[in-house]
């Protein structure tokens, strides 16, 4: 059910309020400057609970790594057993005859995720990787 909007004003100065405006134009037509504020918004509220200890959160970690590299698949494939139930699903692509990329969703208590996720990228051969943390918003 849609609450209520309330109104209020923001000072901020000319030269942000531009560039503000020239960002809401970017995101298209279907937003205006009031719905890009809510966006913003939810973006750090999102960003905070991420942070905060003990919250339930869902990662996607993406890796770049060579196939190659010794014993690498085995032991990405074993810390993904370790972790089986933080683990809900991977995605593997290869990407030419070397590189592979995985992408893994993870879920659990935020610093749990992130220690299974530097775990992974702190394994020998892993060339590049990111992980990204969002939630449900429900608490928001
Ligand atoms: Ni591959």
């Amino acid at each position: 059910m849609p609450q209520d909007l309330m109104r209020f004003s923001v000072a901020m100065p000319e030269e942000l309020l531009m560039r503000f405006d020239e960002l809401v134009a970017r995101r298209g037509l279907a937003k205006n400057r009031s719905e890009v504020v809510r966006d913003l918004v939810r973006e750090a509220l999102v960003e905070d609970e991420c942070a905060t200890p003990g919250r339930i959160v869902m990662g996607t970690l993406t890796i770049v790594y060579d196939h190659h590299a010794a014993d690498l698949q085995d032991k990405l494939h074993s810390i993904q057993h370790d972790f089986f139930e933080n683990i809900v699903s991977t995605l593997h692509v290869h990407l030419d005859a070397h590189s592979c990329l995985e992408v893994i969703v993870l879920k659990g208590e935020t610093g749990l995720v992130q220690g299974v996720a530097n775990k992974i990228l702190g394994t020998k051969g892993v060339k590049t990787g990111r992980l990204v943390l969002t939630t449900t918003g429900e608490h928001i």
